[in-house]
């Protein structure tokens, strides 16, 4: 390979390459951050939420929601930028750039792109109530625990 022809395909590759990291760099703003997908959380005795109430799990960037009939649970990460959301009486707010969603985790206001993902909450096999971060379910959707 002639040196010139060399230089020219190092260069082609080197651009490729910087484009590819810049392409998935602004990708990944438009999908919420979601730290440990894959991994399932042990929820633990259920009876440990208060009734109607949103429990914030800061280590899972989670609220937990519990009533008489069973247990639910939605991302805290709010859909724009991934902030982590606080809850207010009606729904929750993002501290950040200030987009509202309900208690059922769908946008009121912007910016925020989408609804909030909420997860599926199983017995496992183990006999555990378990959190799948992996598994996206409807707001409606929740683990029957009486
Ligand atoms: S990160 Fe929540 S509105 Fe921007």
């Amino acid at each position: 390979m002639e040196r010139r022809s060399f230089i020219g395909k190092a260069a082609i590759s080197l651009v490729t390459f910087a484009g590819a990291v810049a392409a998935i760099s602004y990708l990944r703003q438009f999908f919420p951050r979601l730290a440990g997908e894959k991994r399932r959380i042990a929820l633990g005795d259920p009876r440990r939420f208060p009734v109607d109430t949103f429990t914030f799990l800061e280590e899972h960037k989670l609220y937990v929601y519990r009533d008489h009939e069973g247990i639910k649970t939605v991302s805290a990460i709010c859909t724009h930028l991934g902030c982590i959301l606080e809850k207010s009486i009606d729904g929750f707010e993002c501290p950040c750039h200030g987009s509202c969603y309900n208690n059922e985790g769908e946008v009121q206001s912007g910016p925020a792109p989408r609804d909030l993902a909420w997860y599926s909450v199983r017995r496992g096999a183990d006999g555990k109530i378990v959190i799948n971060p992996g598994e996206r379910v409807s707001s409606d959707e929740k683990f029957l625990s009486s």
